[in-house]
């Protein structure tokens, strides 16, 4: 993946951040050898931070993959994370369709080509003062450039920022910390 932040300050920002536990560590290094597209420790504490700011007790994320970054949030949540953690297998926009409430936090981490759809579903579903946080939407930096005709990912992203920069129903800003990071807050 190419940063966002010049590799030598992205590099700084990581080399900042304390030790995560052997948890974590272990999961991180079973993202890195099987190449799975984790958050990061960076990313993972600004959910935990975000959650924590909310005082986030109902979260839905749609895009576990193998549970990284569900533990940062179930840890800002509170004590306790096996006994807190629901996990619903199958199309995360669906799922959220058929689960009742509001949530305090919905974490969107699914295929990218889907995020305009994610955006749909689920702004109504967070309550107002709540978040709706989003990975990747700067993409490497390819939202930036003209996407090829082929590339759906880079115009579903470029489309869902849109979206959330022009909702009366959020204020958006774009962090761009490793891959870029939206956090929108429901106002109304
Ligand atoms: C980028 S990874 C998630 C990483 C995770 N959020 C983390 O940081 O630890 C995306 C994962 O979501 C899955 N996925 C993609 N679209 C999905 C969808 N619509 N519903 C459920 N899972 C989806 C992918 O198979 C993959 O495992």
């Amino acid at each position: 993946m190419n940063w966002i932040v010049e590799p030598k300050t992205e590099k700084y920002i990581y080399s900042l951040l304390p030790a995560r536990d052997r948890v974590m560590r272990e999961m991180e290094r079973y993202a890195q050898k099987h190449h799975v597209p984790i958050i990061g420790p960076a990313c993972g504490r600004l959910l935990y931070q975000l959650a924590r700011l909310v005082r986030a007790r109902r979260v839905f994320e749609m895009g576990s993959a193998i549970g990284y970054s569900t533990l940062w949030l179930a840890r800002a949540v509170g004590p306790g994370v096996l006994g807190r953690v629901r996990v619903l297998v199958g199309d995360a926009l669906h799922l959220l369709d058929s689960t009742e409430g509001q949530f305090d936090l919905i974490f969107n981490d699914v295929d990218k080509t889907q995020y305009p759809d994610a955006f749909r579903r689920a702004v109504s579903r967070v309550r107002v003062g709540g978040l709706f946080v989003t990975d990747n939407v700067l993409w490497s930096g390819r939202v930036a450039r003209k996407p090829t005709p082929k590339d759906a990912q880079t115009r579903a992203i470029q489309k869902f920022n849109r979206l959330i920069y022009r909702s009366p129903k959020l204020f958006a800003t774009i962090i761009p910390l490793r891959d870029g990071f939206a956090v929108c807050e429901r106002v109304r």
